[in-house]
């Protein structure tokens, strides 16, 4: 059975830990959608809105406490969900995000021991209450997914490593996080291998997402 949220086009979010392959598989999905001639936008978080990069700067750039983390990611996501994700339904354009409300839950909830419920409803003030129709976990192992993360970032020179650095205790809180959710809400998350050849992912991601929506 198809699922549809309120609006007139599917709002899709990619989610993993380190190095799962999120942005590869995101881009992926909306160049297929594309050249299915379906209308698409892909947005991140933190991200997209000039809010949202700026957001991106500060968390990747200086270590804050998970309370100060989770306030600036959800701050981002308000005005990414206002400016943009909203409208893009509306006019029926699929959103497809790289990272979204489980990533908060995920990161300082299981990673960094915030309340669960307590950022459930400061998630709930941000979106308005709105969930993604599908979201695509991507599970890697974190050794692998950081181990990737390590590789990407020499030969890129990129050197604003924030979560990255944080120990593997972390990480493995993060991937447990994801997997519980996912439990949770068996209807509305896909969880998909993401440790293999991204070509290979990229078809199963088709395959449910296209399943999931019909298309
Ligand atoms: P990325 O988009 O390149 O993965 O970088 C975003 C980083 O921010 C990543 O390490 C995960 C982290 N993050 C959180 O900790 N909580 C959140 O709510 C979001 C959206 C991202």
């Amino acid at each position: 059975m198809p699922r549809r949220s309120v609006h007139k086009a599917p709002f899709i979010s990619f989610e993993g830990g380190e190095g799962a392959g999120k942005t590869t598989q995101a881009d992926l999905l909306r160049q297929r959608l594309e050249s299915s001639n379906i209308p698409v936008l892909l947005v991140r978080e933190p991200g997209t809105t000039q809010l949202g990069e700026q957001v991106r700067n500060i968390i990747k750039s200086r270590n804050n406490v998970p309370a100060a983390d989770a306030l600036l990611f959800m701050a981002a996501r308000a005005q990414l969900m206002n400016d943009i994700i909203v409208p893009n339904l509306r006019k029926g354009t699929t959103v497809v995000c790289d990272r979204f409300s489980d990533s908060t839950i995920a990161y300082q909830g299981y990673g960094g021991s915030l309340n669960l419920d307590r950022l459930k409803h400061a998630n709930e003030l941000a979106t308005n209450e709105v969930v993604p129709d599908l979201t695509i976990l991507l599970d890697v192992p974190p050794e692998t997914g950081l181990n990737r993360r390590d590789v990407a970032d020499k030969s890129t020179g990129e050197t604003q490593r924030r979560f990255e650095e944080l120990p593997i205790r972390f990480h493995r809180n993060v991937r447990r996080g994801y997997l519980e959710l996912a439990g949770h809400e068996p209807n509305r998350w896909i969880r998909i291998d993401g440790s293999r050849d991204p070509k290979e992912v990229a078809q199963d991601v088709w395959q449910h997402a296209s399943e999931f929506f019909d298309l």
